[in-house]
Protein backbone atom coordinates (compact mmCIF):
# COMPACT_ATOMS: atom_id res chain seq x y z
CA UNK A 1 0.00 0.00 0.00
CA UNK A 2 1.44 3.56 -0.93
CA UNK A 3 -0.61 5.33 0.75
CA UNK A 4 -3.20 5.44 3.26
CA UNK A 5 -5.73 7.57 1.46
CA UNK A 6 -6.58 7.84 -2.42
CA UNK A 7 -8.63 9.74 -4.62
CA UNK A 8 -10.04 7.66 -7.93
CA UNK A 9 -10.27 9.08 -11.02
CA UNK A 10 -13.01 7.48 -12.98
CA UNK A 11 -12.24 8.83 -17.19
CA UNK A 12 -14.96 8.60 -19.53
CA UNK A 13 -12.88 9.86 -22.04
CA UNK A 14 -11.66 13.65 -21.62
CA UNK A 15 -8.82 15.04 -22.90
CA UNK A 16 -8.35 16.14 -19.54
CA UNK A 17 -8.30 13.30 -17.58
CA UNK A 18 -4.00 12.89 -17.25
CA UNK A 19 -4.61 16.36 -16.00
CA UNK A 20 -7.20 15.99 -13.36
CA UNK A 21 -4.71 13.80 -11.81
CA UNK A 22 -1.19 15.67 -12.37
CA UNK A 23 -3.59 18.20 -10.31
CA UNK A 24 -4.47 15.84 -7.29
CA UNK A 25 -0.52 14.78 -7.16
CA UNK A 26 0.46 18.60 -7.33
CA UNK A 27 -1.37 18.03 -3.76
CA UNK A 28 0.61 15.61 -2.67
CA UNK A 29 -2.33 13.47 -2.69
CA UNK A 30 -2.33 9.53 -3.96
CA UNK A 31 -4.60 9.23 -7.20
CA UNK A 32 -5.46 6.57 -9.67
CA UNK A 33 -7.24 6.40 -13.25
CA UNK A 34 -9.41 4.13 -14.39
CA UNK A 35 -11.72 3.78 -17.79
CA UNK A 36 -15.45 4.10 -16.28
CA UNK A 37 -15.79 0.17 -17.61
CA UNK A 38 -13.06 -0.42 -15.87
CA UNK A 39 -14.56 0.21 -12.50
CA UNK A 40 -14.33 -3.59 -10.86
CA UNK A 41 -15.50 -5.01 -7.40
CA UNK A 42 -11.40 -4.69 -6.39
CA UNK A 43 -10.97 -1.65 -6.66
CA UNK A 44 -14.83 -1.00 -5.05
CA UNK A 45 -13.21 -2.88 -2.25
CA UNK A 46 -10.51 -0.49 -1.72
CA UNK A 47 -10.82 0.48 1.79
CA UNK A 48 -8.05 3.74 1.09
CA UNK A 49 -10.48 5.14 -1.58
CA UNK A 50 -11.34 8.81 -0.22
CA UNK A 51 -12.96 10.06 -2.86
CA UNK A 52 -14.07 9.63 -6.45
CA UNK A 53 -13.38 11.75 -9.27
CA UNK A 54 -15.47 11.41 -12.81
CA UNK A 55 -13.78 13.36 -15.82
CA UNK A 56 -15.34 15.16 -18.47
CA UNK A 57 -16.06 13.11 -21.94
CA UNK A 58 -16.61 13.88 -25.44
CA UNK A 59 -20.02 12.27 -25.38
CA UNK A 60 -23.86 13.53 -24.58
CA UNK A 61 -25.15 11.45 -21.68
CA UNK A 62 -28.19 11.77 -23.86
CA UNK A 63 -26.86 9.66 -26.86
CA UNK A 64 -27.82 5.87 -26.50
CA UNK A 65 -24.30 4.57 -25.89
CA UNK A 66 -22.54 6.86 -24.16
CA UNK A 67 -20.90 5.85 -21.41
CA UNK A 68 -22.92 5.23 -18.12
CA UNK A 69 -22.79 5.94 -14.62
CA UNK A 70 -22.06 3.22 -12.28
CA UNK A 71 -24.57 3.81 -9.38
CA UNK A 72 -22.22 1.11 -8.11
CA UNK A 73 -19.80 3.31 -6.20
CA UNK A 74 -23.22 5.59 -4.18
CA UNK A 75 -23.13 2.62 -2.19
CA UNK A 76 -19.98 3.78 -0.76
CA UNK A 77 -20.95 7.19 1.02
CA UNK A 78 -17.80 8.72 -0.71
CA UNK A 79 -17.31 12.13 -2.03
CA UNK A 80 -17.77 12.43 -5.28
CA UNK A 81 -17.36 14.82 -7.84
CA UNK A 82 -18.51 14.93 -11.30
CA UNK A 83 -16.78 17.44 -13.90
CA UNK A 84 -18.36 18.79 -17.11
CA UNK A 85 -19.90 15.08 -18.22
CA UNK A 86 -19.26 13.55 -15.01
CA UNK A 87 -21.87 16.41 -13.80
CA UNK A 88 -24.35 16.04 -16.09
CA UNK A 89 -24.09 11.85 -15.14
CA UNK A 90 -24.63 12.81 -11.37
CA UNK A 91 -27.95 14.84 -12.81
CA UNK A 92 -28.77 12.08 -15.12
CA UNK A 93 -28.72 9.98 -12.14
CA UNK A 94 -30.68 12.08 -9.91
CA UNK A 95 -33.41 12.92 -12.60
CA UNK A 96 -32.80 16.33 -13.46
CA UNK A 97 -33.28 17.55 -16.75
CA UNK A 98 -30.13 17.95 -19.48
CA UNK A 99 -30.57 21.17 -22.18
CA UNK A 100 -28.64 20.77 -25.16
CA UNK A 101 -27.39 23.80 -26.96
CA UNK A 102 -26.79 24.50 -30.01
CA UNK A 103 -23.27 25.45 -30.01
CA UNK A 104 -20.30 24.15 -27.42
CA UNK A 105 -19.57 26.97 -24.39
CA UNK A 106 -15.96 26.99 -25.04
CA UNK A 107 -13.28 28.87 -23.19
CA UNK A 108 -13.14 31.97 -20.54
CA UNK A 109 -16.31 32.16 -18.68
CA UNK A 110 -16.95 34.18 -15.27
CA UNK A 111 -18.91 32.57 -12.48
CA UNK A 112 -20.95 33.78 -9.85
CA UNK A 113 -21.07 31.76 -6.54
CA UNK A 114 -25.00 31.61 -5.38
CA UNK A 115 -24.64 29.56 -2.54
CA UNK A 116 -22.17 29.03 0.15
CA UNK A 117 -20.38 25.35 -0.15
CA UNK A 118 -17.38 23.66 1.26
CA UNK A 119 -16.10 23.63 -2.57
CA UNK A 120 -15.69 27.13 -2.65
CA UNK A 121 -14.41 28.18 0.21
CA UNK A 122 -12.06 30.72 0.42
CA UNK A 123 -12.44 31.49 -3.22
CA UNK A 124 -13.82 34.94 -4.91
CA UNK A 125 -17.72 35.01 -5.68
CA UNK A 126 -16.55 36.03 -8.84
CA UNK A 127 -14.15 33.43 -10.80
CA UNK A 128 -12.64 33.23 -14.38
CA UNK A 129 -13.54 29.38 -15.44
CA UNK A 130 -12.66 27.14 -18.50
CA UNK A 131 -15.45 25.99 -20.05
CA UNK A 132 -16.09 23.04 -22.79
CA UNK A 133 -19.43 21.72 -23.07
CA UNK A 134 -22.43 21.11 -25.37
CA UNK A 135 -24.78 20.12 -23.45
CA UNK A 136 -25.60 21.96 -19.68
CA UNK A 137 -28.24 21.68 -16.86
CA UNK A 138 -31.53 23.05 -17.02
CA UNK A 139 -33.52 21.53 -14.38
CA UNK A 140 -31.39 20.50 -11.29
CA UNK A 141 -31.33 16.76 -9.83
CA UNK A 142 -33.77 15.77 -6.78
CA UNK A 143 -31.80 16.75 -3.31
CA UNK A 144 -29.43 18.73 -4.74
CA UNK A 145 -28.84 23.01 -4.91
CA UNK A 146 -27.37 25.39 -7.40
CA UNK A 147 -24.32 26.90 -5.92
CA UNK A 148 -23.12 28.84 -8.77
CA UNK A 149 -24.48 30.59 -12.30
CA UNK A 150 -22.44 31.69 -15.36
CA UNK A 151 -22.39 34.60 -16.77
CA UNK A 152 -25.09 33.13 -19.36
CA UNK A 153 -27.16 31.91 -16.74
CA UNK A 154 -25.92 28.79 -17.18
CA UNK A 155 -25.76 26.61 -13.92
CA UNK A 156 -22.15 26.09 -13.38
CA UNK A 157 -21.95 24.09 -10.42
CA UNK A 158 -24.78 21.91 -8.05
CA UNK A 159 -24.04 19.87 -4.93
CA UNK A 160 -26.26 17.73 -2.30
CA UNK A 161 -24.24 18.36 0.80
CA UNK A 162 -26.00 15.14 2.78
CA UNK A 163 -24.51 12.74 0.41
CA UNK A 164 -21.29 14.83 -0.63
CA UNK A 165 -22.10 14.88 -4.49
CA UNK A 166 -20.43 17.72 -6.37
CA UNK A 167 -20.67 18.66 -9.60
CA UNK A 168 -18.81 21.48 -11.87
CA UNK A 169 -20.16 22.49 -14.95
CA UNK A 170 -16.31 23.88 -15.94
CA UNK A 171 -13.02 22.90 -15.38
CA UNK A 172 -11.08 23.97 -12.15
CA UNK A 173 -8.11 20.88 -13.91
CA UNK A 174 -7.21 23.50 -16.53
CA UNK A 175 -5.21 26.59 -15.47
CA UNK A 176 -7.45 29.16 -17.11
CA UNK A 177 -9.76 28.28 -14.14
CA UNK A 178 -8.09 30.70 -11.87
CA UNK A 179 -9.35 29.73 -8.41
CA UNK A 180 -9.30 25.83 -9.89
CA UNK A 181 -6.82 24.69 -7.66
CA UNK A 182 -8.25 26.26 -5.00
CA UNK A 183 -11.73 24.22 -5.65
CA UNK A 184 -9.98 20.75 -6.17
CA UNK A 185 -8.17 21.30 -3.33
CA UNK A 186 -11.62 22.10 -1.06
CA UNK A 187 -12.42 18.89 -2.48
CA UNK A 188 -9.71 16.80 -1.31
CA UNK A 189 -9.05 18.28 2.34
CA UNK A 190 -12.31 19.68 3.66
CA UNK A 191 -14.71 17.04 2.05
CA UNK A 192 -12.68 14.02 1.77
CA UNK A 193 -10.60 15.14 4.72
CA UNK A 194 -7.10 13.26 3.08
CA UNK A 195 -5.03 13.68 6.06
CA UNK A 196 -2.52 11.30 4.49
CA UNK A 197 -0.48 12.95 1.90
CA UNK A 198 2.00 11.31 -0.75
CA UNK A 199 5.20 11.80 0.33
CA UNK A 200 7.70 10.45 -1.96
CA UNK A 201 10.32 9.73 1.41
CA UNK A 202 7.63 7.41 2.37
CA UNK A 203 7.41 6.02 -1.52
CA UNK A 204 10.55 5.37 -1.88
CA UNK A 205 11.16 3.49 1.56
CA UNK A 206 7.91 1.52 0.54
CA UNK A 207 8.92 0.73 -3.10
CA UNK A 208 12.48 -0.20 -1.75
CA UNK A 209 11.20 -2.99 1.05
CA UNK A 210 8.48 -4.25 -1.52
CA UNK A 211 11.22 -4.85 -4.64
CA UNK A 212 13.33 -6.94 -1.80
CA UNK A 213 10.36 -8.99 -1.01
CA UNK A 214 9.57 -9.34 -4.19
CA UNK A 215 12.58 -9.69 -6.21
CA UNK A 216 14.33 -11.47 -2.93
CA UNK A 217 17.56 -12.71 -4.53
CA UNK A 218 16.78 -12.88 -8.32
CA UNK A 219 18.92 -11.04 -11.07
CA UNK A 220 17.61 -8.62 -12.94
CA UNK A 221 18.63 -6.79 -15.53
CA UNK A 222 18.01 -3.02 -16.68
CA UNK A 223 18.89 -1.20 -20.28
CA UNK A 224 20.28 2.13 -19.65
CA UNK A 225 19.67 5.29 -22.26
CA UNK A 226 21.10 7.66 -19.66
CA UNK A 227 17.54 9.56 -19.53
CA UNK A 228 16.08 10.18 -16.59
CA UNK A 229 13.60 7.08 -16.37
CA UNK A 230 15.90 4.50 -16.92
CA UNK A 231 18.35 5.96 -14.99
CA UNK A 232 16.07 6.65 -11.78
CA UNK A 233 14.57 3.15 -12.50
CA UNK A 234 18.23 1.58 -11.84
CA UNK A 235 19.66 3.84 -8.91
CA UNK A 236 16.18 2.74 -7.49
CA UNK A 237 16.79 -0.85 -7.83
CA UNK A 238 20.49 -0.81 -6.93
CA UNK A 239 19.48 0.53 -3.71
CA UNK A 240 16.56 -2.45 -3.18
CA UNK A 241 18.76 -5.59 -4.12
CA UNK A 242 22.72 -4.38 -5.44
CA UNK A 243 24.86 -6.91 -6.90
CA UNK A 244 21.87 -8.19 -8.43
CA UNK A 245 21.01 -5.37 -10.57
CA UNK A 246 23.15 -5.70 -14.40
CA UNK A 247 23.03 -2.74 -16.44
CA UNK A 248 23.84 -3.17 -20.11
CA UNK A 249 23.75 0.14 -22.14
CA UNK A 250 23.93 -0.02 -25.87
CA UNK A 251 25.75 2.50 -27.30
CA UNK A 252 24.10 2.95 -30.78
CA UNK A 253 26.51 5.60 -32.18
CA UNK A 254 23.40 7.84 -32.49
CA UNK A 255 23.69 9.91 -28.75
CA UNK A 256 25.21 13.41 -28.64
CA UNK A 257 28.59 14.73 -28.66
CA UNK A 258 30.88 12.75 -25.48
CA UNK A 259 27.14 11.25 -24.23
CA UNK A 260 28.35 8.00 -24.41
CA UNK A 261 31.16 8.29 -22.51
CA UNK A 262 29.41 10.37 -19.84
CA UNK A 263 27.22 7.94 -19.18
CA UNK A 264 29.81 5.36 -18.95
CA UNK A 265 31.59 7.37 -16.57
CA UNK A 266 28.40 7.94 -13.77
CA UNK A 267 27.44 4.47 -13.80
CA UNK A 268 30.39 3.07 -13.74
CA UNK A 269 31.29 4.57 -10.71
CA UNK A 270 28.19 3.78 -9.41
CA UNK A 271 27.52 -0.23 -10.30
CA UNK A 272 31.12 -1.52 -11.36
CA UNK A 273 31.12 -4.82 -12.76
CA UNK A 274 27.36 -4.92 -12.83
CA UNK A 275 27.66 -1.78 -15.48
CA UNK A 276 27.89 -3.64 -18.73
CA UNK A 277 28.72 -1.43 -22.58
CA UNK A 278 28.31 -2.40 -25.63
CA UNK A 279 29.34 -0.67 -28.39
CA UNK A 280 27.27 -1.09 -31.07
CA UNK A 281 27.37 1.88 -33.46
CA UNK A 282 28.70 -0.27 -36.38
CA UNK A 283 25.68 -2.80 -36.38
CA UNK A 284 23.46 0.12 -36.42
CA UNK A 285 25.02 2.05 -38.84
CA UNK A 286 25.30 -0.81 -40.92
CA UNK A 287 21.73 -1.85 -40.91
CA UNK A 288 21.03 1.79 -41.36
CA UNK A 289 22.25 1.92 -44.89
CA UNK A 290 20.10 3.18 -47.68
CA UNK A 291 16.90 3.53 -45.12
CA UNK A 292 15.03 7.05 -45.64
CA UNK A 293 11.92 6.16 -44.57
CA UNK A 294 11.41 7.72 -41.11
CA UNK A 295 9.41 4.60 -40.15
CA UNK A 296 11.74 2.11 -41.58
CA UNK A 297 14.41 3.89 -39.54
CA UNK A 298 12.27 3.29 -36.34
CA UNK A 299 12.04 -0.26 -36.85
CA UNK A 300 15.26 -1.32 -37.82
CA UNK A 301 16.65 0.60 -34.79
CA UNK A 302 14.24 -0.95 -32.62
CA UNK A 303 14.65 -4.87 -33.98
CA UNK A 304 18.53 -4.05 -33.85
CA UNK A 305 18.59 -2.16 -30.36
CA UNK A 306 16.46 -6.04 -29.34
CA UNK A 307 19.02 -8.03 -30.93
CA UNK A 308 22.20 -6.42 -29.38
CA UNK A 309 20.31 -6.21 -26.17
CA UNK A 310 19.27 -10.00 -25.81
CA UNK A 311 22.55 -11.04 -27.13
CA UNK A 312 24.25 -8.84 -24.16
CA UNK A 313 21.97 -10.16 -21.41
CA UNK A 314 22.08 -14.11 -22.24
CA UNK A 315 25.39 -13.63 -20.90
CA UNK A 316 24.54 -13.39 -17.61
CA UNK A 317 23.47 -16.84 -16.03
CA UNK A 318 20.51 -17.02 -14.34
CA UNK A 319 18.35 -13.24 -14.93
CA UNK A 320 14.65 -13.65 -14.35
CA UNK A 321 13.89 -9.85 -14.49
CA UNK A 322 13.86 -7.51 -17.03
CA UNK A 323 13.34 -3.52 -15.46
CA UNK A 324 11.50 -1.07 -17.53
CA UNK A 325 11.32 2.62 -16.61
CA UNK A 326 7.96 2.54 -17.39
CA UNK A 327 5.86 6.01 -16.02
CA UNK A 328 2.19 6.54 -15.10
CA UNK A 329 1.54 8.01 -17.98
CA UNK A 330 2.34 5.16 -19.95
CA UNK A 331 0.18 2.60 -18.45
CA UNK A 332 -3.23 5.05 -18.36
CA UNK A 333 -5.86 3.19 -20.16
CA UNK A 334 -6.88 5.39 -22.78
CA UNK A 335 -10.71 5.18 -24.03
CA UNK A 336 -10.89 5.22 -27.67
CA UNK A 337 -13.80 7.01 -28.41
CA UNK A 338 -12.98 9.19 -31.45
CA UNK A 339 -13.75 6.60 -33.92
CA UNK A 340 -11.81 3.82 -33.02
CA UNK A 341 -8.13 3.31 -31.70
CA UNK A 342 -6.06 7.15 -32.09
CA UNK A 343 -4.30 6.93 -35.56
CA UNK A 344 -0.83 5.81 -35.16
CA UNK A 345 1.56 8.72 -35.69
CA UNK A 346 4.99 7.21 -35.14
CA UNK A 347 6.64 3.74 -33.84
CA UNK A 348 8.06 4.53 -30.69
CA UNK A 349 11.18 2.73 -29.76
CA UNK A 350 11.10 0.20 -27.10
CA UNK A 351 12.06 -2.76 -25.82
CA UNK A 352 8.38 -3.87 -25.37
CA UNK A 353 8.96 -7.64 -27.73
CA UNK A 354 11.95 -8.79 -24.97
CA UNK A 355 10.16 -9.54 -21.89
CA UNK A 356 8.24 -11.97 -23.53
CA UNK A 357 11.10 -13.32 -26.24
CA UNK A 358 13.40 -13.94 -23.53
CA UNK A 359 11.07 -15.33 -21.40
CA UNK A 360 11.66 -12.67 -18.37
CA UNK A 361 9.18 -11.53 -15.79
CA UNK A 362 9.02 -7.35 -15.70
CA UNK A 363 9.49 -4.83 -13.10
CA UNK A 364 8.52 -1.66 -13.42
CA UNK A 365 9.08 0.36 -9.89
CA UNK A 366 8.18 3.98 -11.34
CA UNK A 367 4.81 2.89 -13.09
CA UNK A 368 2.75 4.75 -10.30
CA UNK A 369 4.93 8.48 -10.88
CA UNK A 370 4.57 11.27 -13.03
CA UNK A 371 7.61 12.66 -14.60
CA UNK A 372 7.98 15.54 -12.38
CA UNK A 373 7.88 13.08 -8.86
CA UNK A 374 10.63 10.61 -10.84
CA UNK A 375 12.69 13.35 -11.73
CA UNK A 376 12.09 14.42 -7.03
CA UNK A 377 12.69 10.95 -6.42
CA UNK A 378 16.23 10.93 -8.49
CA UNK A 379 16.93 14.30 -6.45
CA UNK A 380 16.41 11.81 -2.97
CA UNK A 381 18.54 9.00 -4.39
CA UNK A 382 21.38 11.84 -4.77
CA UNK A 383 21.49 11.82 -8.69
CA UNK A 384 22.81 14.33 -10.55
CA UNK A 385 20.58 17.35 -10.89
CA UNK A 386 22.03 18.13 -14.72
CA UNK A 387 21.07 14.57 -15.70
CA UNK A 388 17.96 14.74 -14.17
CA UNK A 389 16.92 17.73 -15.71
CA UNK A 390 18.34 16.98 -19.36
CA UNK A 391 15.70 17.59 -22.18
CA UNK A 392 14.08 14.43 -23.05
CA UNK A 393 16.12 12.22 -25.96
CA UNK A 394 13.81 9.81 -28.05
CA UNK A 395 15.21 6.48 -28.70
CA UNK A 396 16.25 6.41 -31.80
CA UNK A 397 18.28 9.55 -31.49
CA UNK A 398 19.86 11.38 -33.76
CA UNK A 399 18.78 8.94 -36.30
CA UNK A 400 15.32 10.59 -36.34
CA UNK A 401 17.21 14.40 -36.84
CA UNK A 402 18.79 13.79 -39.64
CA UNK A 403 16.08 13.53 -42.39
CA UNK A 404 17.19 11.06 -45.12
CA UNK A 405 20.19 8.81 -45.59
CA UNK A 406 21.89 8.37 -42.33
CA UNK A 407 25.59 8.04 -41.94
CA UNK A 408 29.24 8.32 -39.52
CA UNK A 409 30.36 11.81 -41.08
CA UNK A 410 26.36 13.29 -40.62
CA UNK A 411 26.02 11.76 -37.47
CA UNK A 412 29.64 13.60 -36.47
CA UNK A 413 28.04 17.14 -38.47
CA UNK A 414 25.32 17.12 -36.14
CA UNK A 415 26.54 16.28 -32.83
CA UNK A 416 29.13 18.94 -33.58
CA UNK A 417 25.80 21.90 -34.10
CA UNK A 418 23.66 20.07 -31.04
CA UNK A 419 26.41 20.79 -28.50
CA UNK A 420 26.91 24.47 -29.69
CA UNK A 421 23.27 25.22 -29.37
CA UNK A 422 22.73 23.02 -26.16
CA UNK A 423 25.66 25.23 -24.69
CA UNK A 424 24.56 28.54 -25.53
CA UNK A 425 20.90 27.61 -24.08
CA UNK A 426 22.55 26.52 -20.87
CA UNK A 427 25.44 29.41 -20.45
CA UNK A 428 22.47 31.59 -21.24
CA UNK A 429 19.86 30.02 -18.43
CA UNK A 430 17.36 29.55 -21.13
CA UNK A 431 18.37 24.92 -21.26
CA UNK A 432 15.36 25.36 -18.46
CA UNK A 433 13.07 27.55 -19.79
CA UNK A 434 12.53 24.96 -22.86
CA UNK A 435 10.81 21.54 -22.59
CA UNK A 436 13.33 20.37 -25.80
CA UNK A 437 15.89 21.91 -27.92
CA UNK A 438 17.73 19.76 -30.70
CA UNK A 439 19.11 20.93 -34.17
CA UNK A 440 18.06 18.90 -37.19
CA UNK A 441 20.36 18.52 -40.07
CA UNK A 442 18.68 18.64 -43.57
CA UNK A 443 19.09 17.00 -46.92
CA UNK A 444 19.69 19.92 -48.46
CA UNK A 445 22.52 21.92 -49.76
CA UNK A 446 22.70 25.63 -50.18
CA UNK A 447 25.29 28.04 -51.55
CA UNK A 448 27.07 31.24 -48.97
CA UNK A 449 29.87 33.08 -49.24
CA UNK A 450 32.20 33.38 -46.10
CA UNK A 451 35.27 36.08 -46.35
CA UNK A 452 35.63 36.23 -50.24
CA UNK A 453 34.84 32.68 -50.65
CA UNK A 454 31.96 30.45 -52.10
CA UNK A 455 30.59 28.16 -49.66
CA UNK A 456 28.32 25.11 -50.47
CA UNK A 457 27.05 23.25 -47.40
CA UNK A 458 24.44 22.05 -45.24
CA UNK A 459 21.29 23.64 -43.83
CA UNK A 460 20.14 23.08 -40.38
CA UNK A 461 17.04 23.80 -38.31
CA UNK A 462 16.98 24.71 -34.49
CA UNK A 463 13.88 22.94 -32.75
CA UNK A 464 13.32 24.70 -29.65
CA UNK A 465 9.56 23.96 -27.78
CA UNK A 466 7.87 24.55 -24.75
CA UNK A 467 5.27 21.91 -23.59
CA UNK A 468 4.24 20.11 -20.47
CA UNK A 469 4.03 16.33 -21.56
CA UNK A 470 5.46 15.97 -25.32
CA UNK A 471 1.49 15.75 -26.06
CA UNK A 472 0.58 19.29 -27.12
CA UNK A 473 3.81 22.01 -28.12
CA UNK A 474 4.51 25.56 -28.59
CA UNK A 475 7.31 26.89 -30.31
CA UNK A 476 9.95 28.98 -28.10
CA UNK A 477 10.34 32.20 -29.08
CA UNK A 478 14.25 33.50 -29.46
CA UNK A 479 15.05 37.01 -29.70
CA UNK A 480 17.26 38.04 -32.95
CA UNK A 481 20.36 38.76 -30.64
CA UNK A 482 19.74 35.38 -29.30
CA UNK A 483 19.23 33.92 -32.81
CA UNK A 484 22.45 35.95 -34.78
CA UNK A 485 24.56 34.63 -31.56
CA UNK A 486 23.47 30.81 -32.20
CA UNK A 487 23.83 31.05 -35.87
CA UNK A 488 27.29 32.55 -35.93
CA UNK A 489 28.69 30.56 -33.72
CA UNK A 490 27.60 27.31 -35.64
CA UNK A 491 28.28 28.80 -38.62
CA UNK A 492 31.72 29.75 -37.67
CA UNK A 493 32.80 26.18 -35.69
CA UNK A 494 31.12 24.01 -37.93
CA UNK A 495 32.40 24.52 -41.50
CA UNK A 496 29.93 22.01 -42.95
CA UNK A 497 27.34 24.06 -42.23
CA UNK A 498 26.56 27.00 -43.92
CA UNK A 499 22.93 27.99 -43.16
CA UNK A 500 21.17 28.01 -40.28
CA UNK A 501 16.91 27.92 -40.29
CA UNK A 502 14.33 28.24 -37.60
CA UNK A 503 11.88 25.64 -36.83
CA UNK A 504 8.50 28.29 -35.44
CA UNK A 505 5.82 25.42 -35.91
CA UNK A 506 4.10 23.56 -33.05
CA UNK A 507 2.88 20.85 -32.32
CA UNK A 508 -0.16 20.06 -33.84
CA UNK A 509 0.11 20.63 -36.69
CA UNK A 510 3.77 19.33 -36.47
CA UNK A 511 5.19 16.78 -34.25
CA UNK A 512 8.44 17.39 -32.00
CA UNK A 513 10.55 15.47 -33.66
CA UNK A 514 11.37 15.55 -37.28
CA UNK A 515 10.63 12.06 -37.96
P1 LIG B 1 6.89 13.72 -31.24
O1 LIG B 1 7.97 13.85 -32.27
O2 LIG B 1 6.04 12.50 -31.45
O3 LIG B 1 7.64 13.48 -29.87
O4 LIG B 1 6.08 14.98 -31.11
C1 LIG B 1 7.06 13.63 -28.60
C2 LIG B 1 8.13 13.34 -27.57
O5 LIG B 1 8.52 11.97 -27.66
C3 LIG B 1 9.91 11.86 -27.92
N1 LIG B 1 10.09 10.71 -28.82
C4 LIG B 1 10.50 9.51 -28.42
N2 LIG B 1 10.88 9.06 -27.21
N3 LIG B 1 11.31 6.94 -28.13
C5 LIG B 1 11.32 7.78 -27.08
O6 LIG B 1 11.71 7.35 -25.99
C6 LIG B 1 10.93 7.31 -29.37
O7 LIG B 1 10.94 6.52 -30.31
C7 LIG B 1 10.52 8.67 -29.52
N4 LIG B 1 10.09 9.39 -30.59
C8 LIG B 1 9.82 10.65 -30.12
C9 LIG B 1 10.29 13.18 -28.55
O8 LIG B 1 11.69 13.44 -28.41
C10 LIG B 1 9.41 14.14 -27.78
O9 LIG B 1 9.95 14.43 -26.52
Amino acid sequence: MITKQKIIVIDYGSQYTQLIARRIREQKVFCKVYPFNKINKKILNDKTISGFILSGGPNSVKEKNSPKFDNKILDLNIPILGICYGLQLICKEFKGKIGQSRSREYGHSIIKVKKQSLLFDKIKHKNQVWMSHGDHIEIEPNGFVVTSLSNDKVISSIENKNKNIFGLQFHPEVHHSLEGKKILSNFLFKICNIKSKFKLEDFLKIKINNLRKELKDKKVICGLSGGVDSTVTSFLLYKAIKKNLFCIFVDHGLLRLNESLEVENIFKKKFGKNFIKVNASQIFLKNLIKIKDPEKKRKIIGKTFIEVFEKEAKKINGVQYLAQGTLYPDIIESIPFFGGPTAKIKSHHNVGGLPKRMKLKIVEPLKELFKDEVRNLGKQLKINSELLNRHPFPGPGLAIRIPGEVDKKKIDILQKVDNIYIKFLRDNLIYNKIWQAFPVLLPVKSVGVMGDERTYSYAVSLRAVTSVDGMTADFYMFNKTQLTEISKRIISQVKEVNRVLFDFTSKPPGTIEWE
